[in-house]
């Protein structure tokens, strides 16, 4: 039996960059994947394809609705969604045949096969008929998560569909229903609302993106009716039938009257949920929570302390980068080495257009804690760079300790705002406070002048361009 210094389990995001971190370290590593692509929900079915339909579906609706305000003239423009996907899927391709060649190139040994635990050391890769036995001395769970659902709303993956379905649809919806006003929910409602599909969507919280800060999922609101969404809020989805080429939402709204919404297509993204099916956790003294998600303690170690668990499969922000830097702090963990994460500090970005980002606390969460801040927001429309491109919606808003100025929060809707809000992440690891950042000189003209700007607001009412 082939023995290693660590198993990972999983190529998504979490394992296939643990895996990379152990190679780097010195340590024997394979991983087993049981699709024949690596990459996990990230690379395949998530992040890259999702945001590749989004900018071709932001080019189409450029060229339809803005172009000719910029002075340029075409043709009669149409969506090709069959090369919209074919492209989507390319990209696809690319990136997850990259995820093979780094695995070469680290000397990270790929098996392909479900994995499951025969004990506490012995992991079974099977693979239709084959079935092999590998020994790890550590064995790293990152097996990620699978959309979730609720009683009545079981997507039949034709017109009842997930996230997975929605990457791959063959003709646009005319109408699509979304059950949930999440980030993909949002994201994916986007694509096809910029595509000319009429989105509606039926959401269970009062606000949308509701863990998100308030005054962003305000302006968000109205960025989105002002585009057409329909935004049932405070809607308890009770069922959800496929009528062969109708789909009828039945929904309680606030009063408690039954709502029916039809549409061609419904979107169901309440959520998702962590994955561990087949793995035989129980043979490994692993336990999994009543989440279902891997039980962790502080050092991602779960009930078995050699046999770790990192990613969507456990407790928190179930991110593409929250999965890759613990699969970077349980490698070196392994190396002994003494990592760490801040978890108060894993930026969320949702991709609409304008972009929405977000690090820290919110001002309801400060709130709530009892803390004292003081609040500075700068909006996108007083940029000169702003109206030069023609993105003038949004704000950004710097949330600081009352006291002594540390920045606590940043919430941002703009444009590039998922790039912008790395400033803000830098600034509050080296616990920066608002005036430093007022102090920086920003580059002119810049969508970054927006995050000075608010920081002036925040550390004592001194914006200059409002
Ligand atoms: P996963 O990526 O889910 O990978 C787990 C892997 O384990 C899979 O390949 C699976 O096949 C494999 N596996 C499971 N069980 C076994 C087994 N028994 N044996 C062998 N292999 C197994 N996050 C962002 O940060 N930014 C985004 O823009 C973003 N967009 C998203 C868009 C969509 C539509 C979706 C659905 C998700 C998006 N996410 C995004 C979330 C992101 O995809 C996840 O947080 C991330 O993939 C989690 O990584 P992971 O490594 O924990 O698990
Ligand atoms: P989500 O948790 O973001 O949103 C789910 C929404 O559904 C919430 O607003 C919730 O209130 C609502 N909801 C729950 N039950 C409901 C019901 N019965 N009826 C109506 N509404 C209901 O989950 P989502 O959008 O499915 O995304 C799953 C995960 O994928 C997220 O945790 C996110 O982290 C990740 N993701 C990240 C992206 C990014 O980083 N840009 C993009 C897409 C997904």
């Amino acid at each position: 039996m082939k023995k290693y210094d660590v198993i990972v389990i999983g190529s998504g995001p979490g394992g296939y960059v643990a895996a990379i971190r152990c190679a780097q370290l010195g340590l024997k590593t394979a991983i087993v994947e049981k699709y024949n692509t690596l990459g996990g929900t990230c690379l395949n079915v998530g992040c890259i394809p999702s945001k590749a339909l989004l900018d071709s579906s932001e080019h189409f609706y450029n060229a339809k609705h803005t172009f000719a305000d910029h002075g340029i003239q075409t043709g009669e423009i149409k969506a090709d969604l069959t090369q919209m996907i074919a492209r989507k899927n390319k990209v696809v391709e690319q990136t997850c045949s990259g995820v093979k060649y780094l695995m070469d190139k680290n000397k990270i040994e790929v098996l392909e096969g479900i994995g499951s635990f025969k004990d506490k050391n012995i992991v079974i890769v099977q693979s239709g008929k084959n079935k092999k036995e590998i020994e790890g001395k550590n064995i790293i769970i990152a097996t990620g998560s699978k959309p979730n659902y609720f009683p009545g709303m079981e997507p039949d993956k034709k017109r009842i569909i997930t996230s997975t379905e929605a990457l791959s649809l063959t003709e646009i919806p005319k109408k699509m229903l979304v059950i949930g006003a999440g980030v993909i929910g949002l994201e994916l409602g986007a694509v096809y609302k910029r595509l000319g599909s009429e989105v509606e969507v039926i959401e269970f919280a009062p606000k949308i993106l509701p863990t998100m800060d308030g005054t962003i999922s305000k302006e968000f609101t109205k960025v989105l009716k002002k585009s057409g969404f329909k935004l049932h809020m405070e809607h308890k989805v009770q069922k959800v039938e496929n009528k062969g080429k109708e789909v009828i939402v039945k929904a309680l709204n606030k009063k408690n009257e039954e709502v029916e919404l039809k549409g061609d297509y419904c979107l169901v993204a309440v959520g998702r949920k962590a994955y561990t099916e087949g793995l035989n956790l129980e043979k490994a003294g692993v336990k999994a929570n009543e989440r279902g998600q891997v039980e962790v303690n502080d050092q991602l170690q779960t009930s078995s302390p050699h046999i770790y668990a990192i990613g969507d499969v456990v407790r928190g922000a179930m991110l593409a980068h929250k999965a890759e830097d613990e699969g970077v702090f349980v490698a070196e963990l392994i190396a002994g080495q003494k990592p760490h994460i801040n978890y108060n500090l894993i930026p969320g970005v949702v991709y609409t257009w304008p972009e929405i980002a977000s690090v820290g606390k919110t001002e309801e969460e400060l709130k709530a804690e009892g803390k004292e801040i003081k609040v500075g927001s700068f909006p996108i429309k007083a940029l000169g760079r702003a109206r030069a491109s023609m993105d003038i919606s949004g704000l950004i808003k710097v949330i600081a300790d009352k006291q002594t100025d540390e920045i606590l929060g940043v919430h941002m809707i703009s444009a590039r705002a998922a790039d912008l809000i790395m400033e803000a992440v830098t600034a509050m690891e080296y616990r920066a406070s608002a005036e430093d950042i007022a102090r920086i000189c920003h580059p002119h003209p810049t969508y970054s002048e927006a995050m000075k700007e608010a920081a002036m607001a925040a550390t004592e009412d001194r914006a200059m361009h409002i």
